[in-house]
């Protein structure tokens, strides 16, 4: 009886204290993009006492751990590292799978404190990327809102890319993209290395990439399609070192994302070809390419030299990035040279191909059995299609979503990344105003609305659908700020496209959630795009 009247009092009292605190304290407007599977007020807020004891013990929950300490250290916090289960906040990984599915986190924050957990290191660095934001509410870094939240991603491969080949930008920055990425839950970074206006990745066994290839003598004024074509007559170039590009991967790695390094072939290759002619049909002399576009001189099929000169050079690419996937191009290729080239003529003879597609699907095919060989898995453009995909290669469909379907139909992992939604080089609202882009228009809404599952797929289709990726071409970006206002806050949108369940997302919602995002950009000095008042309607 006592017992009963103890626990009945303390119900009472739990009520009255929740109804007492609600009528205090409104509940906060919880932000978190992307927005969770399942999060739920329990109302009042948790206090972060003078100094903040953070519980971690594993050197991968002790290196999460640190994100929050240095987020505390901006913000005048004190806080340190502890393995006292009593901390107020504390981060568990490798909890056992009978508790939470594999790669889901699930969060706590309630009177005692902030509990996060996982299964897996990279939950639970999730679970501190919703606490960083959780953190922020209503401007109040010291109070944290009591939630249950349980997360996990709806898409593997949640991607953005960079392009800096047609401009080029330092490793401080592709850090900041990346942290920046990881804030928002994406996990793959598509790094867009070699093209024809610049080759950007130092290859030991081929000096001549980084003092020739890496630079062009001029680069084209104003858009393409203003005419007469105008250059500035300025040198222009640059190219990350191997230690460089270690130190990016590792940065990424930290913040598990991996980087999906992209070596373009058998077009997109003029660059290359000006420092080693002998791989291009005609034996040159090329230059990298002033202007935009796509070229007829691209390495040449026939010759034995291009075979040996691309897997050296994968060599190299394998032993500095350890993720699964090589990205190999394969857009955009002109047969033009190669159907008049005695080398590609012979080759396609001696190999029994019907036409120059044929040809390409060989190169690319020839590619993918080397890479597999040192275990590595090819991705390309949905070009690579054309001619007979190679039997184990994963597509990015960029040409709408028709190579995607085709890919995934025929048992082919599939990358979304349509140019009507996803190539953030497009406008992101009317051309008045905006600065130079590329074409078309993918707002923010649009974006939003995309899904990256295509209707005409069925259920076991569907299961090829790795995820969706935004790719950002720079012809016409040349500075950080540029890429910053093209890539935010569109990314916020494709965050929650390929990280929230489809029947989460809420286009009110995502607007109401936007003025937190933004004061969290703020913070960061990030240069997004503000919305004008009728693009969020
Ligand atoms: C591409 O935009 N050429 C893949
Ligand atoms: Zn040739």
């Amino acid at each position: 009886m006592f017992r009963l009247s103890v626990i009945l009092s303390a119900i009472f009292l739990l009520s009255f204290c929740t109804s007492k605190q609600q009528e205090e304290i409104s509940q906060p407007d919880i932000s978190i993009v992307p927005v969770p599977v399942n999060l739920t007020q329990t109302g009042g807020v948790f206090t972060l006492p003078d100094t903040v004891s953070i519980a971690a013990v594993t050197p991968a929950e002790q290196e999460i751990a640190q994100f929050l300490l240095d987020y505390f250290s901006t913000q005048q916090i004190p806080a340190n590292l502890t393995q006292d289960s009593t901390a107020s906040i504390v981060l568990r990984s490798f909890v056992s799978k009978e508790i939470l599915p594999e790669g889901y986190y699930h969060m706590v924050v309630n009177a005692t404190g902030v509990d996060i957990f996982s299964t897996t290191e990279a939950g639970l660095f999730y679970g501190v990327q919703s606490l960083m934001q959780l953190v922020n509410t209503n401007q109040h870094v010291s109070e944290i809102p009591f939630v249950t939240i349980t997360d996990f991603p709806r898409f593997a491969w949640r991607g953005l890319h960079l392009d800096v080949c047609r401009h080029f930008f330092p490793v401080e920055f592709v850090k900041r993209y990346i942290d920046l990425m990881a804030q928002y839950k994406f996990n793959t970074f598509h790094w867009h290395l070699t093209e024809d206006q610049g080759w950007r990745i130092e290859i030991k066994k081929y000096p001549k990439l980084a003092t020739i290839a890496a630079y062009r003598k001029e680069t084209l004024i104003g858009h393409y399609t203003d005419q007469p074509h105008k250059f500035d007559g300025t040198r222009y170039g640059g190219y990350y070192t191997q230690e460089e590009i270690k130190e990016v991967v590792d940065y990424a790695a930290k913040r598990y994302v991996t980087i999906v390094p992209e070596i373009e072939m058998p077009g997109h290759a003029l660059a290359a070809l000006s420092a080693y002619p002998h791989l291009g049909c005609t034996g040159g002399p090329y230059e990298a390419s002033p202007l935009w576009g796509v070229f007829d001189d691209v390495f040449c099929a026939g010759k034995e030299s291009t075979f040996e000169f691309l897997t050296d050079v994968l060599d190299e690419v394998i032993a500095l990035f350890p993720g699964e996937y090589i990205h190999v191009g394969g857009d955009e290729c002109p047969k033009t040279r190669w159907e008049k080239c005695t080398h590609c003529q012979q080759r396609m003879k001696a190999e029994g191909l019907h036409d120059e597609h044929e040809l390409q699907s060989y190169f690319i095919k020839r590619i993918e059995k080397y890479l597999n060989g040192k275990g590595k898995k090819i991705i390309g453009w949905d070009e690579i299609l054309e001619g007979g995909l190679a039997p184990n290669a994963a597509v990015m469909s960029w040409r709408g979503e028709a190579g995607g379907i085709a890919a995934a139909q025929a048992g082919h992992n599939v990358v979304m990344t349509p140019g009507f939604a996803l190539y953030f080089d497009h406008y992101q609202a009317e051309s008045e105003g905006e600065p130079v882009a590329f074409g078309g228009n993918s707002t923010l809404k649009k974006v939003y609305e995309y899904d990256p599952i295509p209707f005409a797929l069925n259920q076991e289709e569907t299961g090829f659908i790795l995820g969706a990726q935004a790719n950002l071409w720079t012809e016409y970006i040349a500075t950080t700020d540029h890429i910053e206002y093209m890539i935010y806050p569109r990314a916020l949108a494709l965050a929650e496209v390929t990280w929230s369940p489809k029947e989460n997302r809420n286009w009110n919602n995502f607007v109401q959630r936007l003025p937190h995002q933004f004061s969290l950009l703020d913070q960061k000095n990030v240069n997004y795009r503000k919305p004008k008042p009728d693009e969020l309607k």
